[in-house]
């Protein structure tokens, strides 16, 4: 029988660690021919290429050079460019990962052409429609052929929305595979020391949702908010492209550098960032993927949303979700609280690669 041909497609920071582990497992397969492609959503140096190096990726075999852009024009780039290499050399299958333009862009792309698509990351809903990222998932779920879910609740969304049982398969959560690679490196490296923080408690943040960085109301509370909260515990604030745009439109990048313990520091590869969650106290964030790093690792994370596509991280991890003015009582709060070990969810054990190579491979002989 002939290798099923694989495309793995790979866009933005939040997909280069769920893309790795599974490209590796996919790539010591042999019944299978692996092409790595990466649409360009992120380009800089230190949103893409340093987590190609952490995570041994090589160059990608196709590179669609998309860059930033208004989300039609980004999201019909890639469908445009991704055509083209689908229509010249098409693969068997596609996988899509996560919740980026990109995500939904390839998935539309191959379904019209014929082509079965694999979601990973499926059936996680914040319910919040005004997430450009709800709209990716809801329509990238909507129309593939194989679901991939990180917890049970995505499961049950998927079913709710009508979807066949049979196309949903529970897998686990692959950011932990991620971190399980290469969780020695992130032992070692000790970004903290390098930053004169060794020793001493901090917190981490990250930010970049549009709807606490857009609004220069909203970003003023929460820099106040930072400002004050970095009188009582030393702050890293590794600041997004994104971000950094709108503090210094605003001028309220002056008042952060003005506090004397607020460390910024740019974007940080993954286990440079790694390194600095595994020893911080507490994440303020609204990243998608900290809230579950840090329910892993069981670090308490107060997360600037009014809601959550990951609410497993809420029941049984250690998220809080936390409106801008009230970080300060819900950093008080979270620094009284003795950690407490919680019980793992349910597959987040650092092995969900090889469960999707299996999925994979049954699914992709059925329909051979
Ligand atoms: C995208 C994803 C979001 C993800 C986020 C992580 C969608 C809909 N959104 O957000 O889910 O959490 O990325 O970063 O796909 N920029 C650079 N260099 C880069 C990338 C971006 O300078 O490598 C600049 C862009 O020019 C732009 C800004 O950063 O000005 C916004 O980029 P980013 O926040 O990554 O894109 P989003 O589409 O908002």
């Amino acid at each position: 029988m002939d290798n099923i041909r694989v495309d793995l497609v790979a866009a933005a920071r939040p997909n280069f660690m769920k893309v790795a582990p599974l490209y590796h497992a996919l790539k010591a397969t042999p019944w299978c021919d692996v092409r790595l492609i990466h649409t360009g959503q992120h380009y800089d140096a230190n949103m893409s290429d340093s987590f190609f190096e952490d995570f041994a990726l090589p160059a990608p075999d196709v590179h669609l050079e998309v860059g930033s852009g208004p989300h039609g024009e980004q999201t019909g780039k890639v469908m445009t460019a991704y055509e083209k290499v689908c229509l010249s050399t098409p693969p068997d299958w596609v996988i899509v990962v996560g919740d980026v333009n990109s995500t939904v862009a390839c998935a539309l792309v191959a379904v019209k052409l014929g082509i079965r698509v694999a979601h990973l990351e499926a059936g996680l809903r914040s319910r919040d429609r005004s997430m450009p990222e709800e709209i990716n998932r809801l329509v990238t779920d909507a129309i593939v052929d194989l679901l991939w879910t990180p917890s049970q609740d995505g499961d049950d969304n998927l079913i709710a929305e009508g979807v066949p049982a049979d196309k949903i398969d529970f897998v686990g959560n692959i950011m932990l595979d991620a971190f399980e690679m290469v969780r020695d490196r992130i032992t070692q490296a000790n970004v903290a020391q390098r930053l004169g923080l060794d020793g001493r408690p901090f917190g981490v943040v990250t930010l970049h949702r549009p709807s606490n960085v857009d609004d220069p109301a909203v970003l003023e509370v929460l820099m106040d908010q930072l400002v004050q909260a970095s009188r009582k515990l030393p702050l890293v604030f590794a600041v997004h492209p994104r971000t950094r745009d709108r503090l210094e439109r605003s001028g309220f990048m002056a008042r952060l550098t003005a506090a004397e313990d607020i460390h910024l520091i740019e974007p940080l590869g993954y286990i440079e960032f790694m390194s600095l969650v595994t020893r911080a106290r507490v994440a303020i964030t609204d990243s998608g993927g900290i809230q579950e790093e840090t329910t892993y690792l069981g670090i308490p994370c107060l997360t600037l949303r009014d809601n959550t596509e990951r609410p497993i991280t809420l029941t049984q991890g250690t998220n809080r979700l936390v409106k801008p003015d009230s970080l300060l009582i819900e950093l008080d709060a979270a620094l009284a609280s003795a950690q407490q070990s919680k019980p793992r969810p349910q597959l987040w054990d650092g092995h969900a690669a090889p469960r999707i190579v299996e999925s994979l491979e049954r699914h992709a002989r059925a329909h051979q």
